[in-house]
């Protein structure tokens, strides 16, 4: 199991002064640079995807605007800690950078034992301090937005994005699931829910979506899921914007651990917002000619809008007798496929068909098993193919007796 690193982004708009801080950073075990960002304009859009622990800030004369994004992100995110790092050391500076909210100061130039005690301390104050403030009702979660998506229809996105809300929520995460599938939608036909508002309706409530607004369209499952659903007529799918789908995972990001959405099986504006907010992208396929094209280009297209690096392979309705080889998909897709979901049409459409859950009704089953591996990986933020490339490097028996 990876032991929890700290996640640091820098923000710093020359690109030596970046490459110096990665240099530094890079030699230190229990460190991970989750990205770096030149613009500081830019910088609250990165720092809400990637919610580091750490930020490293620079702040130089005349760029004295840095102290104001500094605070913003300060307010906006205040799990995720400022440090502000500077070549001036007077008080002056120290005070706006303590009024921006900032958690430390590093004045250049400066040891890289300095750095590393600083992150260090910083990172122990923050948790102390959060595990204080964990019992309360606005405590920010480290969330995990998880897109599930594959632009051929029926690859089995509903039933992954289902099941896997099902189980993060029975073991005790807190889940929202919105169905992104805006003119099709059918998480409430596997859930069996009828609801009578939906994504639509809330989109009309006008510009201010705040939390318990979102809260008031979620329909609570028996699991402990809540649940936005699509809208009932595939009219009304035009009615929602990428405007509400983000201010929808922006709020719903600060209250829940995990928010599940599941898509239609096409690249579309609200889709892309979804993904662009995601911090992990569950891409599923099956084994068959047709998806493995449409899989290649889906991270031609990922790669694109640079969300290659969140997508993980799922392979769903695998068996031994497809008739190509996973080997020969990996290559042919040059990605590696991160999780198997085996086939189990019994089991999996009758419990559509009956509208609960195969991972409820059915634990031990193959395919509920499967699923379980797969909440795993999300929980644990693993299956990106560097941990892949990584684990297959190691001798087969240890890979399965670890
Ligand atoms: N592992 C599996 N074994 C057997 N049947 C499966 C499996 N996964 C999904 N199915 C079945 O395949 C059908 C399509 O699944 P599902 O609706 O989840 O796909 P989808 O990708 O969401 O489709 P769409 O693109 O239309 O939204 C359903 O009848 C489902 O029960
Ligand atoms: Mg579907």
């Amino acid at each position: 199991m990876r032991l929890e690193k700290i996640r640091v982004l820098i923000i710093n708009d020359e690109a030596e002064s970046r490459i110096n801080l990665q240099n530094i950073l890079a030699t230190f075990e229990g460190i991970e640079i989750v990205g770096d960002c030149a613009d500081d304009q830019e910088a609250i859009e990165v720092v809400g995807k990637l919610l580091p622990d750490i930020i490293l800030m620079d702040v130089y004369m005349p760029r004295l605007d840095n102290f104001t994004t500094a605070e913003k992100i300060s307010l906006r995110f205040p799990r995720c800690a400022v440090v502000i790092i500077s070549m001036q050391g007077e008080q002056e500076y120290l005070r706006r950078a303590m009024l921006a909210g900032a958690r430390d100061y590093l004045v250049k130039p400066f040891k890289a034992e300095d750095l590393l005690s600083t992150i260090r301390h910083v990172y122990e104050l923050e948790n102390k301090r959060n595990n204080l403030e964990g019992k309360e009702k606005d405590a920010r979660f480290k969330s995990q937005v998880v897109t599930v998506f594959g632009t051929k229809g029926g690859v089995g996105k509903t039933t992954i994005a289902v099941n896997l809300a099902m189980l993060l929520a029975k073991s005790k995460k807190k889940v929202a699931l919105i169905d992104l599938d805006l003119q099709f939608g059918d998480v409430s036909i596997f859930l069996n829910l009828s609801p009578r508002r939906t994504i639509s309706e809330l989109s009309q409530e006008g510009n201010e979506l705040d939390i318990s607004l979102i809260e008031s369209y979620l329909i609570p499952h028996i699991s402990g899921t809540r649940v936005l659903p699509a809208p009932g007529r595939p009219e009304y799918a035009e009615l929602i914007m990428p405007r509400h789908v983000e201010a929808i995972i922006n709020q719903l990001k600060l209250y829940y651990e995990y928010i599940i959405i599941d898509t239609p099986p096409t690249f579309n504006e609200t889709n892309l917002s979804a993904i662009d907010l995601s911090t992990q992208i569950l891409l599923v396929l099956s084994m068959d000619m047709a998806t493995i094209k449409n899989v290649k280009l889906s991270l031609e297209l990922l790669d694109s809008l640079h969300q290659r690096g969140k997508t993980k392979l799922v392979l769903n309705r695998a068996s031994d007798d497809m008739g190509i080889r996973i080997y020969d998909a990996e290559d042919t897709l040059g990605f590696l496929i991160a999780a198997h979901i085996p086939s189990d049409g019994k089991l999996v459409v009758s419990a559509l068909n009956k509208g609960v859950p195969f991972v409820l009704t059915n634990p031990s089953a193959k395919v509920s098993l499967a699923v379980k591996d797969l909440g795993d990986m999300v929980i644990k933020d693993l299956g990106y193919q560097k941990d892949l490339i990584e684990s297959r490097k190691k001798p087969f028996f240890k890979r399965i007796f670890q």
